[in-house]
């Protein structure tokens, strides 16, 4: 038997400040997406947004429904409204943000396994990293240089 060990390293930013210029508004544009959240049931919204090299900005919100299965993060949103109005360009960063009308979210919110998968597809398909930079509603936040980084050993298309 053999073990083998997976690290990850990211950057923690103690604000929003102090993160470079063209990230601040992109974490302004998540931040204006997830005050447009529709999220009644669950009281906690999230927004993405995402700068490609196209030099567009799409964000997304978090979409829930009556019949909670069918509704969608936010992050979900952003990738997939970015590949079906740019289907070319390439996701250079992407933003993430959350905020619960219930309580004080100070602390980074890491986007879902589900939403990991599928940002995956997206960084493979464009053999080019994704920067990943999440936080709560204010405080620190986190960066990965690539959605890879989050998402060891994840399942993709080299089996099928
Ligand atoms: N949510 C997101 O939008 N992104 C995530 O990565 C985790 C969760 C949403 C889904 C649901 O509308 C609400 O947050 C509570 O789970």
């Amino acid at each position: 038997m053999n073990e083998i060990t997976i690290s990850t390293t990211l950057q923690v930013y103690d604000s929003i400040n102090e993160l470079p210029e063209e990230v601040q508004q992109l974490m302004n544009s998540a931040i204006e997406a997830r005050n447009n959240a529709y999220a009644p049931y669950s009281k906690f919204n999230v927004g993405a947004a995402l700068s490609l090299d196209n030099n567009e900005v799409v964000i997304g919100s978090n979409q829930e429904n009556a019949s909670y299965p069918s509704g969608l993060c936010a992050e979900r949103t952003a990738v997939y409204y970015a590949g079906a109005k740019y289907p070319n360009a390439k996701i250079l960063k992407m933003a993430i943000t959350a905020s619960s009308q219930k309580q004080d979210t100070n602390t980074p919110i890491p986007p879902c396994g589900a939403c990991r998968q599928s940002i995956a597809e997206y960084e493979i398909k464009q053999s080019l990293p994704i920067e990943i930079y999440f936080m709560g509603a204010a405080g620190k936040v986190i960066k990965s240089d690539s959605l890879a980084n989050l998402l060891p050993l994840l399942f993709d298309n080299s089996v099928l």
